[in-house]
């Protein structure tokens, strides 16, 4: 049976492989690398160096395939999004049917952690159950973009006893669903969209975490929305791409401190 595994690779320190990341590496016949053109290169070329240096065996093979890209002319989110996972998952079972024999294995290297905002797990199980070629699949979690932020700046993700939404630059522009929340972890998000929100925030905000590059700013939202404004767009200048992540916190919200310690179970 052909067996493919999803690896969480870390959100951009080549250390942050977890030991049973490197071990499911290192037995790799293949390894699949979808390279979203020029901007991403540098991500593909994180990859190709956490093969390099954790695969000891050298006959394993990179293939490098050209990711789609979204269909601009698509207008609604939600049709777009579905038509590109459906040429991904096509170019995956081409893949898979192409380059692995029955007894081989093949890893897909999946940014920060593949159960967060990360389509690859989808496309896999929609390859499957087209049914058309026969694998078996293992999920390999990895350290996400959220542990990577929390760490760089020193901070724990929740207040105690508190929660804490986790949600996309769109949708905290669009819906503003995050108004009755007081921890808001903010993704995938291009357009800053942090400068539409108001009242009293503290902001902790993140780029390119875990790499040479990165970038950290934090304070009160309306001291530095400008100062991170500035950042990213100079940064994204320079480098041609940029990923960012950040926290916003509601100042002077209390959650309630018997709730931190978890009583056992009897
Ligand atoms: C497609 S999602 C993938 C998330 C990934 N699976 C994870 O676990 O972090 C990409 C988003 O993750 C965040 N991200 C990933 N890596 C990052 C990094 N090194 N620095 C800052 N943000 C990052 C950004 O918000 C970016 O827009």
């Amino acid at each position: 049976m052909r067996k493919l595994f999803l690896i969480g690779i870390g959100s951009g320190h080549p250390e942050q492989l977890t030991l049973q990341a490197v071990r499911a590496l290192q037995g790799l016949d293949v390894v699949f690398v979808l390279d979203k053109g020029e901007l991403k290169q540098e991500l593909s070329l994180v990859r190709k160096l956490i093969c390099e240096r954790y695969i000891e065996r050298r006959d394993y093979r990179v293939i490098e395939v050209d990711d789609p890209v979204r269909d601009p002319a698509v207008p609604d989110y939600t049709t777009r999004v579905e038509a590109w996972h459906a040429q991904r998952a096509s170019i995956f079972e081409t893949l898979i049917a192409r380059e692995l024999q029955d007894d081989q294995s093949a890893g897909l290297l999946v940014w920060g952690d593949p159960a967060l905002y990360d389509s690859t797990l989808r496309i896999v199980q929609a390859v499957q159950a087209r049914g058309q070629i026969s694998f078996e699949y293992t999920l390999i979690p990895g350290l996400g973009s959220i542990q990577a932020l929390t760490a760089s700046h020193r901070i724990a993700l929740n207040r105690i006893g508190g929660s804490v939404l986790i949600t996309t630059g769109r949708r905290l522009r669009e819906q503003r669903d995050f108004e009755r929340s007081d921890d808001v972890l903010v993704m995938l998000d291009g357009e800053c969209s942090f400068k539409h929100v108001t009242g009293e925030w503290e902001i902790f905000w993140g780029a390119y975490l875990g790499s040479q590059h990165e970038l950290l700013i934090s304070g009160k939202l309306k001291d530095v929305t400008s100062e991170i404004e500035r950042a990213r767009s100079a940064a994204r200048a320079q480098h041609g791409w940029i990923m960012d992540i950040y926290l916003l916190r509601k100042s002077g919200a209390r959650t309630q401190a018997t709730l931190d310690t978890p009583t056992p179970d009897r």
